[in-house]
């Protein structure tokens, strides 16, 4: 690392948290939790001039090549600093045409572009590929809510990429392979990881910390002219790719398809790969329908036993997340929120209500609800069940 980003990442883990701190303290303490407006204004100008004086230098000094991992890292730097811009409004994407941060635009998108990722700060920064330094890694603010809210959200990206290895590996070997009934163990096993992470956060985070505090650093921003919309924790593509091999969505679903084509750029260029690979391979549910059709076999009952387990055990990961933690954090802390701020609670940007109907037809896909109106497994993995059930009967 530079010694000019060196310097810039001892900032942003030093003076930046204790700046955004201090006007959380602030915000905190009004009537109306979510105003920033004239509050704090010696702060926000202390912020805005203290990073851009170390992002010029930083322009300045341009391509040092140092590698992936460091221009990674440094975008990440740059991106927490325009989020945070954002979150106290000295930046605002409905006020300007283009971004008042001109040197971090200029920096973010020379690094974006060279990498192949977005230009803005993404949920690998503060999740998988957040160093910590003795102990302690990259957050905007040192509220407990935040750092329970990043570990939990690191703990379940890890244990469903484990869960989508897995299942890849399943594809090469064929679903009759013995070794295919260890790996959808393991599959199980970290969607069971899943389950369990995200049951503890929903337990153990404040609803109104993560309303007020946390969750204004993931809006949307511009970069340059172009408003990047915020990072969600579902930017990784290990999540897709349990949901394609096992079947539940097809990437040539109109709405499945277009957020696919929609998130590759928040991704890692590694998990950009992954998802390409896994959209160009046949799924395990089809495989499983197939075999149904051929003379039974002794591997087909405890396979194909486990494989309905795993997606039944997705679509509850995916009921947790919809039911339990948008449903608590976003939905009904938004219907408490004042009118005038309302249009600034989601991520992604579309309108709440928009949000949260996507976000329960992804639900309902990976759970093979019953629905007429989207493309659902419903009645293939009832086929499965069946075929199951009747096996067994004859044993
Ligand atoms: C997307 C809320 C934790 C996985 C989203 C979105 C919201 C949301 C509102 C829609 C995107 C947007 O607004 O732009 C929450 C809340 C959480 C939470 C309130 C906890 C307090 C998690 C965790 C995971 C996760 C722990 C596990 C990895 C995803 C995924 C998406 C997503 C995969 C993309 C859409 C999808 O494929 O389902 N989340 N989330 N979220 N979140 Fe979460």
């Amino acid at each position: 690392m530079s010694s000019l980003a060196v310097q810039f990442d001892a900032w942003i883990r030093g003076q930046f948290v204790d700046i955004n701190d201090k006007l959380e303290h602030l915000y905190w303490q009004q009537q109306d939790k979510a105003n920033v407006e004239g509050v704090g204004e010696a702060l926000k100008i202390q912020l805005q001039e203290e990073g851009n004086r170390l992002i010029q230098a930083l322009l300045e000094e341009g391509n040092t090549d140092e590698g992936f991992d460091q221009a990674f890292d440094l975008l990440g730097n740059v991106g927490l600093f325009m989020a945070a811009c954002r979150r106290h409004e000295i930046t605002e994407p409905s006020r300007e045409q283009a971004s008042p941060l001109k040197q971090a635009s200029a920096l973010a998108m020379h690094i974006g572009a060279s990498l192949g990722v977005t230009p803005r700060f993404a949920t690998a920064h503060l999740t998988t590929h957040n160093r910590a330094v003795n102990g302690v890694y990259k957050r905007f603010t040192s509220h407990p809510a935040e750092r329970l809210f990043i570990d939990y959200n690191t703990q379940a990206i890890l244990a469903y990429k484990r869960a989508s290895e897995s299942l890849m590996k399943v594809h090469h070997l064929g679903i009759s392979h013995p070794m295919s009934l260890v790996l959808l163990k393991q599959v199980k096993q970290a969607l069971l990881e899943v389950i369990e992470s995200n049951r503890a956060l929903f337990n153990a985070l404040d609803a109104e910390a993560f309303f007020y505090v946390v969750r204004p650093y993931y809006k949307p921003y511009r970069v340059g002219k172009e408003v990047y919309r915020g990072a969600n924790a579902g930017d990784f593509a290990g999540i897709n790719v349990i949901d394609m091999m096992l079947g539940l969505c097809p990437a040539n679903d109109i709405s499945y398809g277009q957020m696919l084509v929609e998130k590759f750029l928040f991704m890692m260029p590694e998990d950009q790969a992954t998802l390409r690979e896994c959209m160009r391979t046949p799924n395990l549910m089809d495989a499983f329908l197939a075999a149904l059709n051929t003379p039974k076999r002794e591997w087909f009952a405890p396979a194909a036993n486990l494989f309905v387990q795993v997606c039944k055990l997705h679509g509850d990961t995916a009921i947790q997340h919809h039911n339990q933690l948008v449903e608590k954090y976003i939905a009904k802390p938004s219907q408490a929120m004042q009118q005038q701020h309302l249009s600034k609670v989601t991520a992604s940007g579309p309108p709440l209500e928009v949000l949260l109907q996507q976000l329960a037809d992804l639900r309902d896909r990976r759970a093979a609800a019953n629905r007429d109106d989207i493309f659902t497994r419903y009645n293939d993995l009832k086929r499965l069940r069946e075929a199951l059930g009747e096996q067994n009967d004859n044993l």
